[in-house]
């Protein structure tokens, strides 16, 4: 599997530091999360620190957007140079304004879903978007623990991908650790994203490549 860092683990006072051991440490991409304080209860930062560190790292970025009403800001997000823009369908107005915005721009659209939403919101969706962020946790904070319940929906949203041909990858998000990226691997899964599992830990390579699952 791909290993998305989530920077909202990292030590911001040595961010560009924290990027570049990522990156030596075989990271896939970046994963930045966008707080408002409404659709999640917590603040985190915008689109000038999004462009920020879009600078310091070659890496693919991905914006998380939890946000309300995010056509009021996918522009901002499109001019930080951000290489995914992922957005949720439960605080979209209109996810397919959202979807051409985005891919008319040039960039990757992703739709990510809370634990409680069901799969069906976006299977119309499927067939244009390039990655379905599937939340672990309810979305807000760093540090929460896995939710099981995620990995029938990882397998339904799989097997539906494969049927259908489609080149949507599944990124799964919160609480993501060693043990739980085992079954997500074999759920389906493409892409880990994973704060606590690599920042909280001394050696990020051992982190990172834990989380890979890699069959050698
Ligand atoms: C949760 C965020 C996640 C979070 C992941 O609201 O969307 O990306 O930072 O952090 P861990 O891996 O610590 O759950
Ligand atoms: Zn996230």
């Amino acid at each position: 599997m791909k290993v998305a860092p989530s920077l909202l683990a990292a030590d911001f006072s040595r961010l560009e530091e924290e990027i570049r051991k990522v990156e030596a440490a075989g990271a896939d991409l970046l994963h930045l999360d966008v707080m408002d304080g409404s659709f999640v209860p917590t603040l985190t930062f915008g689109p000038m620190v999004v462009e920020a560190i879009k600078k310091m790292t070659k890496l693919p970025v991905n914006a998380h957007l939890m946000i309300l009403h995010p056509e009021k800001f996918v522009n901002d997000f499109i001019n930080t140079g951000a290489d995914i823009i992922t957005f949720h369908i439960e605080s979209a107005d209109d996810a397919n304004f959202l979807i051409k915005r985005i891919k008319g721009q040039d960039r990757k659209v992703g739709i990510a879903l809370n634990p409680d939403t069901g799969f069906y919101r976006v299977t119309h969706h499927l067939y244009q978007i390039d990655v379905l962020l599937l939340m672990s946790v309810f979305p807000g904070f760093g540090g929460q623990g896995f939710m099981p319940e995620v990995l029938p929906k990882v397998r339904e949203a799989s097997e539906w991908i494969t049927k259908h041909k489609f080149k949507c990858e599944i990124e799964v998000d919160g609480g993501v650790n060693q043990d739980s990226a085992k079954e997500l691997l074999e759920a389906g899964c493409d892409v880990v994203v994973a704060g606590t599992a690599i920042f909280k830990k001394e050696n990020y390579q051992e982190a990172i490549t834990a989380l890979r699952c890699s069959k050698v």
